[in-house]
């Protein structure tokens, strides 16, 4: 049965390939059977300091990207967080049903506010948005990287909550969180996650990084002092993150990556990954530089938005029904 799909990716930076495999990937497989909706989250991305004009040229790269990648804009619904206003309503609301020391314990916050002089609430209260975005639509299914899966949980606890208090109403949504490639490390260190934010642009796979510089950047890439390709996090946790991201560019196991490669060394291993990089990422950037000089998105941005519009404003008046407030009109 078709399911209600909903996720969504910050415009903080340029999107790495960690976002890829770790969340675009899975929103272009579930679109064929599935109900979608898939976001920019403006509204989260500015709980840290965003430059306007950085914040308005990241918005319509992720928005290009996700299109880029393979999201069709005919069967999913594809749009601007800001442009639907239900969310930070809903996300006010789900505040008041939050406890503080439900988000003190999110290991996201935590890793975001440490050593800093000053923090924002609205980085503190980030999950509660973050549930209102997928409890508007009552969606069902919400992929996603590992490192979400403490928010979906805390958006499953609030659902449960509201449905105790008002009535049974919202749905209790489901992580969809890939086996292989939930968590994409860093290039420089396999015990950190790949991550846009991280300094050292030499930790990343952009995916608008020119061919030569992917080449450049996987042919760096930290290994360790063995010669064995094969996957074990545990002991080999650079190796076995470059074996994943091969296993998802390339459709193969792991156990056929190691296979293939037994006896061989690390450099070409490491060459062939970086063509394979290249040949994924190369169609989706050709595309990509389409888009955006299409002028075609803000029409696609604009229908999205306000077919979303019409499910949110529907929940949001439910809720506001059950919880006590008054109508507006008659
Ligand atoms: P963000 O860039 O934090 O907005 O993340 C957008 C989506 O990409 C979320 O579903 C994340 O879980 C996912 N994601 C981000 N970084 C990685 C990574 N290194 N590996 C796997 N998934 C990731
Ligand atoms: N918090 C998510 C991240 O940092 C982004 C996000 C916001 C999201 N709202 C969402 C993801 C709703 C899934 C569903 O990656």
């Amino acid at each position: 049965m078709a399911k209600k799909v909903l996720s969504g990716i910050q415009p903080s930076g340029s999107l790495t390939l960690g976002n890829y495999i770790g969340a675009i990937k899975n929103f272009v497989k579930l679109q064929r059977e599935h109900e979608c909706y898939f976001m920019v989250v403006d509204l989260h991305a500015i709980t840290v300091p965003q430059e306007p004009a950085a914040l308005r040229e990241n918005s319509e790269s992720v928005a290009a990207l996700y299109l880029a990648a393979g999201i069709d804009p005919k069967i999913a619904s594809v749009y601007l967080q800001s442009h639907v206003p239900q969310h930070a309503e809903l996300g006010w609301i789900l505040t008041t049903l939050t406890a503080m020391g439900e988000l003190e314990r999110m290991t996201q916050f935590k890793d975001k506010s440490s050593g800093k002089d000053s923090v924002g609430a609205g980085l503190f209260v980030y999950p509660s948005l973050m549930a209102a975005d997928i409890l508007v639509y009552n969606a069902d299914l919400v992929p996603v990287g590992e490192d979400q899966k403490q928010h979906l949980e805390l958006t499953r606890d609030l659902a449960g909550r509201f449905n105790h208090r008002f009535g049974d109403f919202f749905t209790v949504p489901e992580p969809y969180i890939p086996e292989v490639g939930a968590r994409i490390m860093s290039l420089d260190d396999g015990t950190k996650k790949m991550s846009k934010s991280n300094p050292n642009p030499g930790s990343y796979i952009a995916l608008l990084d020119p061919p030569d510089v992917i080449r450049k950047k996987i042919s760096r890439a930290t290994t360790d002092s063995g010669r064995e390709i094969v996957y074990d996090p545990a002991n080999k946790p650079e190796v076995s993150n470059l074996m994943s991201i091969y296993a998802e560019c390339s459709g193969q196991s792991l156990q056929q990556i190691a296979d293939q490669y037994e006896g061989q060394m690390y450099g070409g291993f490491k060459k062939n990954l970086g063509e394979l990089l290249v040949a994924t990422l190369e169609p989706i950037q050709e595309r990509y530089r389409d888009i955006r000089s299409s002028g075609e998105l803000a029409g696609i941005l604009a229908e999205g938005a306000e077919k979303a519009q019409t499910l949110a404003s529907q929940t949001l008046a439910e809720v506001k029904k059950r919880m006590g407030f008054l109508p507006a009109r008659g």
